[in-house]
């Protein structure tokens, strides 16, 4: 897999794409293609890392394969299936030939026994149908294949992988085994919403893609052609900069600037002044606590200066507003009923916790 002779040139092709690579993520990438070893991408969320498989791909001139994983994921979407409506066709179509081949037997267990011989012509590759992982290992051509979200997938799709990430291959125990035709370039993204399996992790270059530096998300808006002045690109940048340091829900990411920046140029801004970056800062920041200590900050970052970090302000922790008044001899004994004295927060189950955490987990 000789597709950059180097770490710069890896980043000149890629930025020929319009993607902007820093050092690290260079060298990985030229690593990757030189070990063939899969790469994980672990970061927030916006920061380029399903960008890169569609850079990469377009950069070696491969064809991009993309397996988006979501909760309950079966493995019959990212391997293969079988293709049960085309298996059914072919036997109606063939009923007179079954008919034919049964025609002298008259036990049931006999006339199962004799098709089951044939078995292996309705479970061949003809009634198998490719889903994104057979597919790049089936492949005539090399392909760049993206493995998105995998953090979002149960675990059992985890140990799916293994096999394909470890040696390019799938076993179809109906078959036999494929391998690979070409080593394809694998991504797997992950935002980091829960651990991976070590097994996993250890078959693959693993990359942590952070918000990027000043410098280069300047050269991404650049790329963008965005429509926004360089001064004015520059001043942005150093304002969602000082976004990120104050303690958000959700932070703004590159595709944000970008979005920022697209829409100031809409705007046919000329300064950006505090009245436009407050009319339009909902294009960055997403929530409505976020939003009022972004507007409070925003003096402060236009004159240039850091922000105070002040943290937003949370709901408060229900449990605890209630412990704080439910203070020992406030009501006599009998007015909890009588487990009282046994009553703790672990007997709240957990379903219930879930529920209560499910909003901010998903933030
Ligand atoms: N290094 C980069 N060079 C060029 N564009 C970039 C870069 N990083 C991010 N972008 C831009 O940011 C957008 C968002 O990137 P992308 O979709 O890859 O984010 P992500 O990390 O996969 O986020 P998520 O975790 O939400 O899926 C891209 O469409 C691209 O325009
Ligand atoms: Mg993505």
């Amino acid at each position: 897999m000789n597709h950059f002779t180097g770490v710069e040139d890896v980043r000149q092709a890629l930025s020929a794409t319009g993607y902007i690579a820093d050092q690290q993520l260079a060298t990985t990438v030229f690593l990757q293609t030189r070990l063939e070893k899969p790469l994980l991408i672990e970061g927030p969320a916006g920061v380029g890392k399903t960008e890169l498989a569609k850079a990469l791909a377009e950069a070696t001139g491969r064809k991009l394969l993309r397996l988006q994983c979501y909760e309950g994921q079966d493995e019959s979407r990212a391997l293969y299936e079988w293709d049960y409506g085309k298996q059914l066709l072919y036997t109606q179509i063939l009923r007179e030939k079954t008919g034919q081949l049964i025609a002298d037997v008259d036990d049931i267990d006999a006339a199962v026994e004799r098709i089951g011989n044939y078995d292996s012509v309705f479970y061949s590759e003809r009634f198998l149908s490719h889903r994104p992982l057979l597919e790049a290992v089936r492949s005539e051509e090399p392909v760049v294949l993206l493995i998105d979200e995998i953090d979002r997938a149960d675990e059992a799709l985890e140990a799916v992988l293994l096999e394909m990430l470890g040696e390019y291959q799938i076993s179809v125990p109906e078959i036999g085994t494929f391998h690979a035709k070409h080593v394809p370039l694998v991504i797997l993204t992950s935002n980091n919403t829960r651990d991976l399996a070590a097994a996993l992790k250890r078959r693959c270059l693993h990359l942590f893609a952070d918000y990027p530096s000043a410098e280069r998300e300047l050269a991404i808006i650049r790329a963008k052609h965005t429509g926004l002045e360089e001064d004015l690109a520059a001043q942005l940048v150093e304002i969602v900069r000082g976004l990120r340091m104050l303690d958000l829900r959700k932070a703004p990411s590159i595709s944000e600037t970008i979005d920022w920046a697209r829409t100031l140029a809409v705007l046919e801004v000329r300064a950006l002044s505090q009245q436009v970056l407050t009319d339009t800062m909902s294009v960055v920041v997403k929530y409505d606590k976020d939003l009022r200590a972004a507007l409070d900050a925003l003096p402060r970052l236009l004159a240039g200066q850091t922000p105070q970090v002040v943290p937003v302000v949370d709901e408060p922790d229900g449990y605890q507003v209630r412990k704080s008044k439910d203070e020992p001899g406030r009501f006599d004994d009998g007015y909890y009923g009588a487990n009282a004295a046994t009553l703790t927060r672990a007997d709240v189950s957990s379903s219930q916790g879930a529920r209560s955490f499910a909003r901010r987990r998903s933030g």
